[in-house]
């Protein structure tokens, strides 16, 4: 029974021989073993060197939330094989805030399965089940479609090629369009442990940013003098105008970071990363101006609910929403979002504009989610 004791046979062969001979040096995307698991039929067994090739084109790429992205992956050898091999596919993940963690790095955290596939057979894991297959376009193809994708799907995907007892794996990076905002609570500055900010980005249906993410907004130009939680524990903020009592005049432009800071003890206010939302985020034409318990009324009665702030940054960001407009919000904070500057719409430069929270009687419009 030659396939099955090759395998082990395999290794005490591949031990045998002397050193340097099985590893071709300085040979890094890939391996290099004696192959003897395929008999010519007649018992005899045969070594050849096949070498295990595992690519992706694309180091990154970026997709929108709701949607479904595919993350490329192949697989070939070299030589080509005559016969079909057991090639196992196991697809596993990192999630973002991990990724760009100081304190653990990538290198040792532990991955998560996505799907492990074998043929036709596969099976997948966690909150990937049901939203997740292999594309197989073409021999070899094993990329990862991922659809529904959610705000937290970000993060270092690998594929990772698994053939007898060797494997080789890529990694592909998944971004979401989307956002950063900062958030701090109706009950003032630097309100937020931890958790409370986690819970605070969910309540506007976004996620804790990612330190990537920030870097990315503070490249655009978000400028924002209070220290915020990210995903990954660490406290920081972003600037491209150096000032007195935001680091100072002789720091140069960055983020600004108090590291890691106590999670259950520390306070301090928010940064929010925003998705593309599914729906549609509108001002509600309405005769009068509203309080804020008639505002929620008012998105009830058409059908909707009132925005979250969230919602009106991704509507902002990705969708051009622009109106002059003050409206209230389910947070209870008025804003509005402006992508054209212009005289009495605020600064000059676009932007969600924020009132603040003002007293729930006072009198606005209101912006609806549908
Ligand atoms: C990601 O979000 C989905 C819902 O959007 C949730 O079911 C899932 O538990 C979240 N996963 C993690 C790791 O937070
Ligand atoms: C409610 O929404 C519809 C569009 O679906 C709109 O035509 C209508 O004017 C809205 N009602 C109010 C009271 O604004
Ligand atoms: C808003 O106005 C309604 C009357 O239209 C009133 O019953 C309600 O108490 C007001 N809510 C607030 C928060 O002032």
């Amino acid at each position: 029974m030659p396939s099955l004791l090759c395998p082990l046979l395999a290794v005490c062969l591949y031990l045998q021989l002397p050193d340097g001979q099985a590893w071709i040096p300085g040979y890094s995307n890939g391996f290099h073993y004696q192959d003897i698991s395929n008999g010519n039929g007649n018992g005899e067994i045969y070594f050849n060197g096949v070498r295990l090739h595992v690519e992706s084109p694309k180091t990154s790429v970026s997709a929108t939330r709701g949607g479904s992205v595919t993350l490329p992956c192949h697989y070939h050898y070299e030589p080509e094989l005559q016969a079909p091999r057991k090639t196992r596919v196991k697809w596993s993940w990192l999630p973002a805030n991990i990724v760009s963690a100081p304190a653990s790095p990538a290198a040792f955290a532990k991955e998560t399965d996505v799907m492990v596939a074998m043929g036709n057979r596969y099976r997948s894991f966690g909150s990937f089940q049901g939203r997740v297959r292999l594309r197989r376009t073409a021999q070899g193809d094993m990329s990862l479609v991922i659809n529904e994708l959610h705000v937290n799907d970000t993060g270092r995907y690998r594929c990772e090629v698994i053939d007898g007892l060797e494997d080789e794996s890529v990694t592909v990076d998944l971004e979401l369009r989307g956002v950063v905002f900062p958030y701090y609570s109706q009950k003032g500055r630097y309100h937020y442990n931890f958790l409370g900010a986690q819970q605070a980005c969910q309540d506007q249906d976004a996620a804790l940013a990612t330190f990537d993410q920030l870097y990315t907004a503070w490249e655009e130009g978000l400028d924002w003098c209070n220290a915020g939680w990210l995903a990954d524990g660490t406290v920081q903020y972003p600037i491209t105008v150096p000032r007195d009592g935001c680091g100072g005049v002789d720091l140069a432009p960055g983020l600004r970071s108090y590291g890691q800071r106590h999670r259950l003890l520390h306070r301090y206010d928010a940064f929010c990363f925003a998705a593309s939302v599914k729906g549609d985020v509108y001002f509600l034409k309405h005769p009068t101006r509203l309080n804020f318990t008639e505002a929620v009324e008012a998105c009830a009665s058409n059908g909707s609910q009132i925005a979250k702030v969230g919602q009106l940054y991704a509507a902002w960001m990705l969708m051009g929403l622009d109106r002059c407009d003050a409206g209230w919000l389910a947070d209870r904070s008025v804003r509005y979002p402006i992508t054209k500057a212009r005289a009495n719409c605020g600064p000059l430069e676009p932007g969600v504009r924020s009132f603040g929270f003002p007293p729930p009687y006072q009198k606005f419009g209101v912006y609806c989610y549908r």
